[in-house]
């Protein structure tokens, strides 16, 4: 499948892209969408049997490749050195990676608390991090992070999630004080359910036939990857039509 960019709009073509969270159904959907427009695509994820038959169908090769966990400081680290020698700085780091603990607070342990915050906020701190340098010093770069709307709106169950999702969000608006005189953007998504594997490890009744689908809410993140440089979307909200909570 190939889809012709939009005038106007930044070209993918040979963009250095990295997807973290490749494995996943909202970070494998942007990678196929990714490399169809002529992306230098990169992809990490933990998963290494899913993540290398991923690449495979996309022909990315190995080297461009990255089977780690986003929680591990040097591993992250040496991933960000090798792409910065193989391609100098990202032009747009995708953080597709997360997971979802959803339980009432008195099920919730603290393992699990941490587990989540080390995964969906520490991540994209490491993330950041170990791309932004080379992204200031370049002059530019587009992260693009999925806080999802529990991270603007609580829900009963996600003390965890949403402890997670409002420190990225409060996270990332400081670090985007901080790099107001670069040209270093930074968008965070607020997507609704989606129907990916997220949802299978959680004990929740969902309709999963009313979620957003994962290709949706690839071609949302496809979209903000050809923001125009002259701007940025600061935040952008995408929800199933009949669960708009906010
Ligand atoms: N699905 C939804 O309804 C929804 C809604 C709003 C926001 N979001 C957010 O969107 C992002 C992607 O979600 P998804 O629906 O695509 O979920 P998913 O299908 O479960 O994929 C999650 C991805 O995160 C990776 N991951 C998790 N922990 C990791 C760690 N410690 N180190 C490295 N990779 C790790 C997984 O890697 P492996 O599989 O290789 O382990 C996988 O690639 C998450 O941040 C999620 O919070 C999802």
């Amino acid at each position: 499948m190939f889809i012709h960019e939009t005038a106007n709009m930044e070209k993918l073509t040979h963009k250095k892209v990295l997807v973290a969270g490749a494995t996943g159904g909202i970070g494998s959907n942007t990678a196929k969408l990714l490399q169809s427009g002529g992306v230098q695509l990169y992809l990490t994820g933990r998963n290494a049997g899913k993540l290398h038959a991923l690449a495979d169908s996309l022909s990315v090769p190995r080297h461009r490749v990255f089977v780690l966990d986003l929680t591990d400081e040097p591993a992250v680290q040496d991933m960000a050195s090798a792409i910065e020698a193989d391609a100098g700085s990202l032009d747009v780091l995708v953080n597709a990676a997360g997971l979802g603990i959803i339980k009432p607070i008195d099920q919730l342990s603290s393992a699990e608390f941490m587990m989540t915050l080390q995964a969906n906020l520490l991540a994209g701190f490491l993330l950041v991090k170990s791309f932004l340098p080379p992204m200031k010093a370049n002059g530019k770069g587009l992260i693009i992070n999925i806080p999802g709307v529990l991270g603007k709106v609580p829900m009963a169950g996600a003390a965890a999630y949403s402890a997670s999702k409002y420190g990225l969000v409060g996270m990332m608006q400081s670090i985007r004080e901080e790099l107001k005189r670069t040209n270093v953007r930074i968008t965070n998504i607020f997507l609704g359910g989606v129907d990916s594997p997220f949802w299978d490890e959680i004990d929740l009744r969902v309709q999963k036939d009313k979620m957003i689908r994962p290709e949706e809410a690839a071609r949302a993140i496809w979209f903000l990857c050809q923001q125009p440089e002259s701007g940025v979307v600061s935040e952008m909200v995408l929800q199933p039509f009949n669960h708009q909570a906010i």
